[in-house]
């Protein structure tokens, strides 16, 4: 898709479709109301008979409105003027597409960017407005063999600023979502692949194109040898099961200062979750092959920031193995030796997730980073805990985790912190080593970020758990991409605070 953005009146612009907001109850928006003007008052006189109430999801096509140099007009209800609410804001770009894609109309340019959400910004509703329209318009069609397309497919928004004032900051926030928006694609693409085509070999692949695809970023792949060399006994023992070895994948994105401390990104690339020999239940399993959204997040976030040149330094590590109950695969019981050098009693095996992160985590601490953030389809019972709307946040260190909420508020990727406190530790306590891969019954994401919070000592560390966000279930079946508008928000952020004058 083509954006762009625009200074001009409504009624000026020679385009397929001009799409302005109407409020409720029947209040026309100010690009409402100078098409009604020059049009003679045909807008109004179709809202005063109750053609449009201004309703949220309400959509109103007109066509040929005289005066204008548009084909088309499209009213979009926005609800009540005063509370447009950032999550609406999204819906209403949402609604606006999927009339527009019935329409007929290739070329648009959107008023929307009018309408006022509190505290928000042109840029920010820029940027929004851009995440919406990918998100309604994106389809994974690869595996099927008709691939076609609508026959005028919408090519090109241009989203209006009030002012040339605006134009710069409009363009940047384009560039910006733009980039985003190609790393979300990256993550969905990534995840939708099924389990026998997304490997870890494939995975490891992928991460090597983005080597040929960026010059700044340098992909190393750490295979089964060298991290027997290296001790990682605990991300070796969950591939066990499988046939298809285990890969670390290392990407390094150094474009900063050489002694500027990278942000590490580590993503859980279990490419499926079968649960080993504790092995589980059949209903919905195929939904397995999405234990690796983690890992498509932070390689989607990485592709993201090098598009966008960011000069900074960024470190993506992404443990990735297949968990099967094969012959050799690990036992309930068993006992391994992290790279820590700690000791582990796998008691369950399906909670596979936390024994290839502890090793990841503990590699991590070479690059003496400036914080590590990993992330996680890591337990269901996150899913209890928070449903399917924001990711579950604990870590060690609450300036991170003040940032991360907030990035993840103001792109509209939501997290949730939950309590990361000694008291839940001593659940861990094993009879035979140093520790046990699972907790009591109760609060199970905590336990699993206990588990991981004995690796990462030696540095400031955030743990997200989007077990409820990565994918939808049901009819809509389908990766989120989440949260790559969450970190790249968090990385934006950063890289500005760094950069600001003081
Ligand atoms: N990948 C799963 C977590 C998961 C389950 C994410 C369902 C999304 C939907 C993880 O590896 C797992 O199996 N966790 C176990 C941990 C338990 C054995 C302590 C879980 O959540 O049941
Ligand atoms: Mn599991
Ligand atoms: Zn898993």
């Amino acid at each position: 898709m083509e954006y762009t953005v625009k200074s001009g009146s409504p009624e000026k612009q020679r385009i397929g479709c001009v799409v302005a907001a109407v409020y409720a109850s029947r209040k026309l928006s100010p690009s409402a109301k100078i098409l009604d003007e020059v049009s003679g008052g045909v807008i109004s006189n179709l809202v005063r008979r109750g053609e449009i109430e201004g309703d949220l999801g309400q959509t109103l096509l007109l066509h040929n409105l005289e005066n204008t140099l548009c084909d088309r007009v499209l009213l979009v209800g926005c609800g009540k003027e005063k509370d447009i609410t950032t999550r609406n804001f999204r819906n209403i770009n949402q609604t606006m597409v999927k009339r527009l894609q019935a329409s007929g109309a290739t070329e648009i340019a959107s008023y929307l960017t009018e309408a006022p959400v509190r505290r928000r910004d042109i840029t920010w509703k820029i940027g929004q407005s851009i995440e919406a329209i990918d998100e309604c318009l994106y389809e994974f069609k690869q595996l099927k063999t008709d691939k076609s397309s609508p026959r005028r497919p919408l090519r090109k928004f241009i989203f209006s600023v009030s002012g040339r004032g605006q134009l710069a900051d409009g363009e940047i926030a384009v560039r910006n979502s733009m980039a985003i928006s190609t790393g979300i694609k990256l993550s969905k693409d990534l995840s939708n692949l099924p389990g026998n085509i997304c490997t870890p070999a494939y995975l490891a692949k992928q991460a090597t194109t983005l080597q040929q695809q960026y010059p700044k970023i340098k992909t190393t792949i750490i295979d089964e040898d060298e991290m027997e060399k290296q001790g990682m006994g605990a991300l070796l023992a969950v591939s066990r099961g499988s046939s298809e070895p285990a890969k670390l994948i290392v990407i390094e994105y150094m474009a900063g200062d050489k002694d500027q401390e990278p942000v590490v990104l580590v993503g859980k690339g279990v490419t499926f979750d079968s649960g080993g020999i504790s092995l589980k239940p059949g209903v919905g399993m195929d939904e397995m092959k999405y234990d690796m959204c983690g890992a498509a997040s932070v390689l989607g976030t990485l592709s993201a920031c090098a598009e966008l040149q960011l000069p900074m330094n960024i470190v993506c590590l992404v443990p990735t193995v297949e968990n099967m109950p094969g012959s050799s695969a690990i036992k309930p019981g068993d006992i391994v030796t992290s790279m820590s050098g700690k000791s582990i009693e796998i008691l369950n095996t399906d909670a596979e997730g936390r024994l290839i992160l502890c090793d990841a985590l503990t590699y991590a601490e070479k690059y003496n980073p400036a914080v590590v953030i990993d992330v996680a389809t890591l337990t269901g019972a996150c899913i209890v805990a928070l449903g399917a709307h924001p990711a579950g946040l604990l870590g060690n260190h609450n300036p991170l985790i003040h940032d991360l909420l907030n990035a993840g508020e103001k792109s509209g990727d939501r997290c949730w912190e939950l309590p990361l406190w000694d008291d839940y530790q001593e659940e861990l306590d094993s009879n035979f080593a140093d520790m046990a891969n699972i907790g009591g019954k109760g609060a199970g994401t905590i336990t699993a970020a206990c588990f991981l919070s004995r690796f990462t000592k030696k540095y400031h560390w955030a743990h997200l758990d989007i077990a409820g966000v990565a994918w939808k279930s049901g009819k809509q079946k389908g990766a989120t991409g989440r949260p790559v508008s969450l970190l790249m928000q968090y990385i934006l952020d950063r890289f500005k605070a760094a950069n600001q004058p003081s």
